[in-house]
């Protein structure tokens, strides 16, 4: 079973993958023991509100504000992180995800309330109670992920593997030219993780592209009765309305799906293992993803990243669709 530690920037396709993190704890396939979330598709408070929206809609209750714990009875801990990057300016997203992060179909409050901790302080906490055993799934911009590498050098011995959506390498960005939003949002921060000694897998969008969903895979789930798939439809409306002129057809790409998929199933995946960089000081390519793709022995000594280029894009949106429909 998976112990996740999931940090995101709650906008929409961050919102299906807490959906589709909901039907793996149901099924008893993964363990949630908290939720991080920090800037970028909306600022980190309203991404936390997001979030206890989201698992309240499925029976999941948050932890009492004022509790640090761990996901039990107490619920699952919503901890808010960075409010900005650490060498930019701070930019969101509400023309893919709206003002509100879920498409601006306007959600109530939700019940529960954030915890007091900060989410890089709950990694490291969380990372050394559970020394070994946590998985890091990060959909978002790395800020938090950086800022816990430094308030703890010891982190990387302690999470057993982390998990990102973001980059691109053979594929356009999405942001600029080259770079992909979540690593373009904090390239300093970004470029701490690809740095540091401990296991990473990265989900691009050449991995993530090829996955769009389309009108078949919305119609399965518009014609599905349950809360959860109501819900994930009316979000995504938003969504596949701003994705639609890239793809030229209805359809949108849950890019965070994919990442939080191949975290549990890595089989679903193929991936090449080469040391990743990020562009911190070109004009017209700051925030690019970097790597050493010629035929020759590594210069780069740091630790190889394990990057999804491709993965089974029919067993993923089965998948997907089905845990939806589950709830
Ligand atoms: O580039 C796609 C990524 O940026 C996804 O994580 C999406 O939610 C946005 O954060
Ligand atoms: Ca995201």
């Amino acid at each position: 079973m998976s112990t996740i530690l999931f940090d995101c920037d709650t906008g929409i396709d961050d919102a299906i993958t807490l959906l589709y993190l909901a039907s793996l704890v149901r099924a008893g396939e993964a363990e949630l023991i908290g939720v991080g979330t920090v800037h970028g598709n909306v600022d980190a408070r309203t991404g936390a509100l997001n979030t206890l929206r989201v698992l309240e809609l499925v029976g999941i209750k948050g932890a009492e504000a004022g509790e640090a714990g761990e996901a039990g009875e107490a619920g699952v801990p919503v901890a808010v992180g960075a409010s900005r990057p650490m060498a930019q300016d701070v930019h969101y997203a509400a023309d893919w995800h709206g003002a509100d992060g879920l498409g601006d179909i306007g959600l109530p409050e939700p019940a529960g309330r954030p915890v007091a901790e900060s989410a890089a302080a709950q990694i490291v906490r969380l990372a050394r109670s559970r020394p070994g055993e946590v998985t890091l799934l990060a959909t978002g911009p790395l800020t938090n992920l950086g800022a816990a590498l430094l308030l703890d050098p010891e982190l990387p011995a302690l999470v057993r593997e982390v998990v990102v959506m973001g980059g691109a390498f053979d594929h356009p960005g999405n942001i600029t030219t080259h770079a992909e939003a979540n690593i373009w949002h904090d390239p300093e921060a970004a470029d701490l993780v690809f740095a540091a000694d401990w296991p990473v897998v990265l989900v691009p969008l050449d991995a993530t592209h090829p996955t769009a969903v389309d009108d078949r895979w919305l119609d399965g789930l518009a014609a599905h009765d349950s809360d959860a798939a109501r819900f994930a439809t009316r979000i995504l409306e938003f969504y596949v309305t701003a994705y639609t002129p890239t793809l030229k057809r209805r359809g949108a790409v849950i890019h965070d799906a994919l990442a939080a998929m191949l975290a549990v199933r890595p089989e679903l995946g193929t991936y090449v293992e080469r040391p990743v960089r990020v562009e911190l000081r070109g004009e017209l390519t700051r925030g690019t993803t970097v790597w050493d793709a010629r035929s020759l022995p590594a210069e780069d000594h740091r630790r190889p990243v394990r990057v999804a280029v491709g993965s089974d894009v029919t067993t993923f949106q089965d998948r997907l669709l089905a845990a939806v429909r589950s709830l």
